[in-house]
């Protein structure tokens, strides 16, 4: 296998486009930095502190099942072991975006692609794109969760469907992923928890998404999430909330097909917006929000 290249998105005159990279490849993990490992380590201890009492506890358990800690870079070659005799999963390397199709194929087949590389010490509190620590700390844990990890592999497998049928069911199932495996919340008994990986991969909205009194939290319900809009240069204005993994695989079983018939002919519902038919569990202030169009 070549080195592999650290693929970012570009900047151009007409603003930021995304970069795609196909191929799998080895985790170059003898080239790692020291800065490299201190960047792991410093957002590691950080995150920890602050998802105790905010990330599900199946999420915290997984992590250390799966022996991560911030003294190095996890190596993708002993965390394969763990996560295979757990739910039959594996991690491949990636050198950045995969194209959408291929993404999928990865995961209706049980592997999850991750970023080889990690952000820069001037990005630690923010980066536009997926990178080692998020993929790796955000999205990993829970593949060891049996629900959660057929869940995912449906969702492959149900994009791949979504991609031959038309570009509007595949948005619709884009913003179930948004708004589920990126952002999505859990009730448990001891109050809300986070399980979603763009949410646990940042320090801001972990606090945010929990604790701010602007964003809606509402109750899961797939069809009008399929139906939101969503936001991605921004804190989110809503988020979605499960009762469990099985609720969220339970409400996904069935065919989309005609689901996305129905939906093709209902409005889109803008990512701020609360509906009278919602189950509102806080009715956000709004307050700070950005007031032009979604994304
Ligand atoms: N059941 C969905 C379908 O038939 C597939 C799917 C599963 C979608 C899980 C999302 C999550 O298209
Ligand atoms: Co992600």
């Amino acid at each position: 296998m070549n080195t592999p290249r650290r693929v970012e998105h570009q900047q151009t005159d007409r603003g930021t486009i995304p970069v795609y990279a196909t191929g799998v490849v080895e985790q170059p993990w003898d080239d790692y930095s020291s800065v490299d490992h201190h960047v792991w380590g410093e957002l590691f201890a950080r995150q920890r502190e602050v998802l105790d009492g905010r990330a599900c506890q199946e999420f915290l358990d997984s992590q250390n099942v799966l022996q991560m800690t911030a003294d190095a870079i996890p190596k993708f070659s002993e965390l394969n072991p763990i996560l295979r005799e757990a739910t039959g999963w594996e991690l491949v390397g990636v050198e950045g975006l995969l194209p959408e199709y291929t993404f999928f194929e990865h995961l209706a087949n049980r592997r999850f692609p991750v970023t080889w590389w990690i952000r820069k010490p001037e990005q630690i509190d923010y980066i536009s794109e997926p990178d080692l620590f998020h993929d790796l700390f955000g999205h990993v844990p829970l593949l060891m969760n049996p629900v959660f990890a057929d869940y995912m592999e449906a969702y492959g497998r149900g994009a791949l469907k979504a991609h031959g049928i038309s570009e509007e069911a595949l948005l619709n199932l884009t913003r179930l992923y948004w708004y589920t495996v990126e952002f999505g919340l859990i009730r448990t008994d001891a109050g809300l928890r986070i399980y979603g990986a763009g949410i646990v991969s940042s320090k801001g909205e972990s606090i945010y998404c929990l604790e701010s009194d602007a964003p809606n939290r509402i109750g899961f319900d797939l069809e009008r999430i399929m139906r939101a809009q969503y936001r991605i240069d921004t804190y989110q204005q809503t988020y979605f909330v499960i009762d469990s993994f099985e609720q969220l695989f339970d409400a996904t079983r069935p065919d989309f097909t005609p689901i996305y018939a129905r939906l093709a002919n209902q409005p889109s519902i803008r990512a701020r917006d609360v509906l009278d038919s919602d189950d509102v569990i806080h009715r956000g202030t709004r307050e700070g929000f950005a007031t032009d169009e979604d994304a």
